[in-house]
Parts: C-alpha cells; structure tokens; sequence
C-alpha cells in the first residue's frame, strides 16, 4: 500500500485519480477547498491554496507519490517548495496546450513549450498553456529532473463537465431527428480523445514506477468521421430507427465552410460543433500528436467506441440539453434548415 497525496482530487480526473488509487488499495488524501465532494473513502485535507499555509497538514507526512493538477502558476510552486522534500515521486498534470506549436503532425515530446506564465501575472493576463507551461518547469526545476510531466490531449469519458467528449454520443441517443453533423468531405479532420479512466490509470502507474520526464497523454488517432460513427451507434445502440426516418436520413451534414457565416464555433462551447478543430495550417497538427512515448511506458487504451457507449450508459436522459458544449436544439433546428435549404 503506497501513500498518495492528489493536489486537487475532487473533479473530474482529480476524483478518478483517488477513485482508482483507492480500488488499488492505497492509502489516499486529496487537498481541496471542498467546493466539490470528497470521493468516498479519501482523506481529505481541506485547503483554500490562494491562502497562506495550504500545506501545513500535507507536509507532515511523508509521500510515495503526490499528483499535482493545478492550472495556477503559484500554486504550483508553493506546493513544490512545501511538499517536494516530503515526496518520493512527483507527477505534473499538464496539457497538450503547453506546447508552442500546433502545426505539425505527429509532433512528440521534444517540440517546444510556451513560455512560462510567471507566478505574478495579473489575472487579465492569464493564458492556460502557458499556465502549464510553468507548472512543468518549475516542477523539473524544483526536483532536478525526476518528476513526470504528463501532458494530456483531450479527456473524455462519462461526466465530462465540458460536454465535448459527450455531446455526440448523446445527441444521437435522443429521438430527435435529425442530427447536425460536421461534413469533412475529405477526411482531414482527426481527434485524440484519452479516456479519463486510461489516463487516470496511467498517471499512478508511472508516477509509482517513479518514471520521469515528458509524456503525451493522448488518445489513439481517430478521423472526425469514425468518431461520429462510433457516437452514432453508441447513442442509437439497439433502438429502431426513429419512426419515419429511413436509414441514412436521420442525420444532415453540415459544411463547415459556414462556420463563420453561421457564427458557429468549434472545438467546445456553446453554440459550437464539438471535437471539430480548429481551422487553419497553424492548426494542423491538432489531435494529431506523438503518443509513442506514452504507449512505451505502458499506456493502455480502450477503444473509443467503449467510452462513447459508457456515456450514454451512465448519462439520464435529456442531458444533452445541459451540457457545456454544442448546439441547442433551437439553434440546430436553425442550421438544419439553412443546411438543408
Ligand atoms: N479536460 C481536458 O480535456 C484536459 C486536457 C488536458 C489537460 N487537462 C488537465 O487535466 C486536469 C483536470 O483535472 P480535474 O478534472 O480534476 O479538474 P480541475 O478543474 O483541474 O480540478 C481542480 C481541482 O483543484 C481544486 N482547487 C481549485 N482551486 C483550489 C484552491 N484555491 N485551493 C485548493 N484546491 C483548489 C478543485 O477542488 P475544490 O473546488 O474542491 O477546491 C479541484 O479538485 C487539469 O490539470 C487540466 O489542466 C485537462
């Protein structure tokens, strides 16, 4: 039994993290406000980190493995400058959105990161990437080097508080017809979506083996068109087609050429097409990264069909209509007509 501190573990991956490592059978604390709910069975250790002491009680104990997933540059550092002597090993959450250059295919961990946010940064100035950026050097500055850095593309699975992983397999597990979806005429456009629980998983295994340095974290490579295949028949699974619909009518595609016509965004949020990238060559490496470190360090993937089918199972009905990302139906009923006009 290992004893591991989560810094944070109360989201979403934070909350898998302690959920896992608890069903392995470790000791697990977990610092947060409590503005969201301990995991059963965590102990917690209730800190606000933009107050004074946050690490008081953390510190009193000797770690095996602490998992930090801060977005906060000050955070970061104060949790390494309390904790880091007390701690065996050291994993860095960090994002794909750290690195400087989202152009180019198949990219892997040597490419260059953003400039570092520093710890002082008016928060009108705050930008995520470099946020993360600074937490992974200052992490690899504060333990020489033996720390892992983890840097995760897009999570998805169930409960994902983005909707973005979600919104497809649900959209398609309504009766509602039809269904808006994304024309990628040429198949060019790709996601890399890791299921939280693989990456969760992937996080204590390595952190406990003590591996270091950098890693991707990413899904396997999946073109835009399979994936909405595979929400498609997740969300549908076994129901007959919707009265009236003959098979193959029960979607319209949309042409993304539109989008800005339509004031429609992508990626995530409201009033957008989610998983659909970025445009532009500047983005053309986008769910397009090196994930060939992370499966030589054991990485282990479900297939994306599962974690689509996994959100329906575990989402109530009528869900869609509340998630962070997507179309409302009075908007898609919109572009339908105009898509189909
Ligand atoms: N979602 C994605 O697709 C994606 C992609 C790449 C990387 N990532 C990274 O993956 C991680 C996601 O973590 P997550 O899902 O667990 O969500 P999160 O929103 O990053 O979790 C934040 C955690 O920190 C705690 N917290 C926030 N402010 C605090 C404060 N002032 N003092 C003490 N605790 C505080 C929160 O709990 P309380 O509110 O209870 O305090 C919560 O447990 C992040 O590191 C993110 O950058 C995400």
């Amino acid at each position: 039994m290992k004893k591991i501190l989560i810094l944070g573990g109360t989201a979403w991956l934070g909350r898998t993290l302690c959920e896992q490592a608890l069903a392995r059978g470790h000791e697990v604390h977990a610092l947060a406000r409590g503005s969201h709910e301990f995991a059963a069975g965590v102990q917690p250790i209730v800190a606000d980190r933009s107050l004074p002491g946050p690490y008081e009680a953390a510190s009193a104990h000797h770690w095996d493995l602490v998992v930090e997933l801060t977005r906060d540059p000050a955070q970061a550092r104060g949790a390494l400058e309390a904790l880091s002597e007390r701690a065996e090993h050291w994993v860095n959450v960090s994002s794909c959105s750290a690195y400087a250059d989202q152009s180019t295919p198949g990219a892997d961990e040597d490419n260059d990161v953003l400039e570092p946010l520093p710890p002082e940064t008016p928060e009108a100035d705050y930008d995520y990437g470099r946020a993360k950026s600074y937490g992974e050097y200052i992490t690899m500055e504060a333990r020489g080097g033996r720390a892992l850095v983890v840097r995760s593309g897009l999570i998805g699975g169930p409960g994902d508080p983005s909707g973005r992983s979600t919104y497809w397999p649900l959209r398609f597990s309504e009766e509602r017809r039809p269904v808006l979806v994304p024309n990628d005429p040429r198949n060019e456009l790709s996601v890399q979506i890791i299921d939280v629980r693989d990456l969760a998983a992937f996080i204590l295994a390595a952190g406990l083996a003590g591996l270091h340095g950098q890693v991707n974290a990413v899904g396997e490579q999946t073109s835009l068109h399979d994936a909405l295949r595979m929400a498609q028949a997740a969300g549908e699974g076994d129901r007959p087609s919707p009265s009236g619909m003959e098979p193959g009518v029960s979607s319209v595609p949309y042409d993304l050429t539109r989008l800005e016509a339509d004031d429609v965004n992508v990626w995530a949020g409201p009033r957008s097409l989610p998983l659909v990238p970025p445009p532009g060559p500047e983005h053309a490496g986008f769910a397009r990264r090196s994930d060939a470190r992370s499966l030589a360090m054991g990485l282990q993937r479900r297939g994306l069909e599962e974690t689509f089918v996994d959100i329906v199972r575990a989402t109530p009905a009528g869900a869609v209509a509340s998630l962070n990302s997507g179309l409302s139906p009075d908007e898609e009923a919109a572009l339908i007509a105009v898509s189909s006009g």
